[in-house]
C-alpha cells in the first residue's frame, strides 16, 4: 500500500514524526512525504526533521507564505502534480492548516481516498481559518482519525460516524515518547538564558496577531505578571513586536526552539499562557496549568479542574488565571494510550 503524507507547518512535523515512524515500520506500507513549504525557516521546519528523525521529504513544494488563496492554490497545484506521478492508495493529512485542506482537496478530486489525522476538532468559530480547513477536510475525507471523545461526538453530529475511528492523539504519542528522554537527563535540550522560575508563553493565532487590541491586551497582562515570561516568538508575531507593542521588561523573547527544547521549557514552567492548539495539550500531558488566550478551545477535555482556563485576551481575566492555584486534581485519560500511530497504521492497512 502506498501512502502520500502531506505536511507543511510546525505542528504537522511533530504529528508526522510519531506516525511516520510507525508507518515505515509496517510491512507492506510505503510512505511518500510531501512538504508543502508552508513553514520554511530553519527553526520552523528543518530543526524538527533533524531532531525527530523525520525522513527527508520526497517532494518540497516550496510554496512559502502568502494570502490564504494564493498559498492554498500553489499547494493544490503542487500536490496534484505529485499525485499524478505517485498514484498512491491513500493521502494522509494532519490537523487544520492550509496544507491540510490542500492535500485533502487535491486528492479527493483525483478520487484518491483521504485519511485525516486529528479529525473532528471544532471551535464553532468560523472566523478562524483553521475551522474552515477542519470542516472541509473532514467532509471530504474517507477515514477520520478522531483524537478525543469530543471529536467523535462532533463527527457523529455531522453525520460522519461511519468514517470515524478513535485513534487517540498522536501528540500524546510524541509527548509520551520524548518526555522520557527529558526526565532521565536531556540537559543538551536546555535553552540558554532562561531563569529558574518563569511562565512560558506563545502567541501566533490570527485572531490575536491580526487584532492590535488583542495583542496589546496580552502584553499589558504580561507586564503585570510578577515573574519572567519566556516567549519563543512565532515569525508571524515577531514583526509586530517591533511595530505594535512595546515588550515589557519581564518578557524574555527568544527565537522559536526545537520540539525537545520546547517540551523541556513546558515541563519546567510555572504555567503556560498560549493561543496554540498543540501547546494546550502538551501542558496538560505534562501536568502544567494552561491559560488559553482565546475565546474558546477545541480541546475541551483539558478544561476540568482548572487545568486549562480560557480567558480570551482581557488582561484582568488573564491575571486572575495566573493567580489561580496549580490544580492537584488527577488528569484524565481522554487522549488514547500513547500508541495512536499504531491504530492509524492498522486502520490504513485494513481499508
Ligand atoms: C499556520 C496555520 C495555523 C497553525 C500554525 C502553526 C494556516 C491557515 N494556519 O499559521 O493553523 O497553528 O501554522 O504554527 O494554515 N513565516 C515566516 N517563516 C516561516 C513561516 C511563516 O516568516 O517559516 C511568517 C510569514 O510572514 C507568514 C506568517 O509567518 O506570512 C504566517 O505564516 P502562515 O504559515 O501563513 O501561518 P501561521 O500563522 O504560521
Ligand atoms: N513548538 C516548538 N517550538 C516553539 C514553539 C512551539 O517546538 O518554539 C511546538 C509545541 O511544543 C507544539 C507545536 O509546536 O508541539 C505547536 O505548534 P504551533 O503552536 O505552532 O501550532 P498549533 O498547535 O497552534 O497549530
Amino acid at each position: 500500500m502506498k501512502i502520500v503524507s502531506v505536511i507543511g507547518a510546525r505542528p504537522q512535523f511533530i504529528k508526522a514524526a510519531a506516525v511516520s515512524r510507525v508507518l515505515r515500520a509496517t510491512p507492506g506500507l510505503q510512505e511518500i512525504l510531501i512538504h508543502t513549504g508552508q513553514h520554511y525557516d530553519e527553526n520552523m521546519s528543518e530543526i524538527f526533521f533533524r531532531q525527530l528523525s523525520i525522513p527527508e521529504p520526497d517532494y518540497n513544494l516550496e510554496v512559502g507564505s502568502g494570502t490564504h488563496a494564493h498559498q492554498t492554490g500553489l499547494m493544490l497545484e503542487g500536490v496534484e502534480k505529485v499525485l499524478f506521478l505517485e498514484k498512491p492508495d491513500y493521502v494522509l493529512v494532519y490537523g487544520d492548516t492550509n496544507s491540510t485542506i490542500a492535500g485533502a482537496l487535491a486528492a479527493t478530486k483525483l478520487h484518491i481516498p483521504v485519511a485525516h489525522v486529528e479529525a473532528g476538532l471544532r471551535s464553532f468559530n468560523r472566523l478562524m481559518p483553521e475551522e474552515i480547513n477542519r470542516i472541509v477536510t473532514d467532509r471530504i475525507s474517507d477515514l477520520l482519525f478522531a483524537p478525543t471523545p469530543t471529536a467523535i461526538a462532533n463527527l457523529k453530529q455531522e453525520g460522519l460516524e461511519a468514517q470515524t475511528v478513535f485513534s487517540g492523539d498522536v501528540m500524546y504519542d510524541s509527548v509520551s515518547f520524548y518526555s522520557k528522554i527529558l526526565v532521565s537527563g536531556g540537559d543538551e535540550y536546555k535553552t540558554p538564558g532562561i531563569p529558574g522560575s518563569y511562565l512560558l508563553a506563545t502567541i501566533h493565532r490570527a485572531e490575536n496577531t491580526d487584532n492590535p487590541e488583542n495583542l496589546k491586551n496580552i502584553f499589558s497582562a504580561f507586564s503585570r505578571i510578577d515573574s519572567p515570561v519566556v516567549l519563543p516568538v512565532h515569525p508571524r508575531t515577531a514583526g509586530l513586536l517591533k511595530t505594535l507593542v512595546s515588550v515589557p521588561s519581564n518578557v524574555i523573547i527568544i527565537e522559536p526552539v526545537g520540539y525537545l527544547e520546547m517540551l523541556r521549557l513546558t515541563m519546567h514552567a510555572g504555567k503556560v499562557l498560549t493561543d496554540s492548539g498543540g501547546l494546550q495539550k502538551e501542558a496538560y500531558f505534562l501536568g502544567r496549568q494552561c491559560i488559553t488566550m482565546r475565546t474558546e478551545t477545541e480541546w475541551v477535555e483539558t478544561l476540568h479542574d482548572n487545568w486549562n482556563i480560557v480567558t480570551g485576551t482581557d488582561p484582568e481575566k488573564i491575571l486572575n488565571a495566573v493567580h489561580t492555584p496549580q490544580p492537584t486534581a488527577p488528569r484524565r485519560n481522554d487522549f488514547g494510550d500513547g500508541h495512536s500511530a499504531s491504530v492509524i497504521a492498522k486502520a490504513l492497512m485494513k481499508s
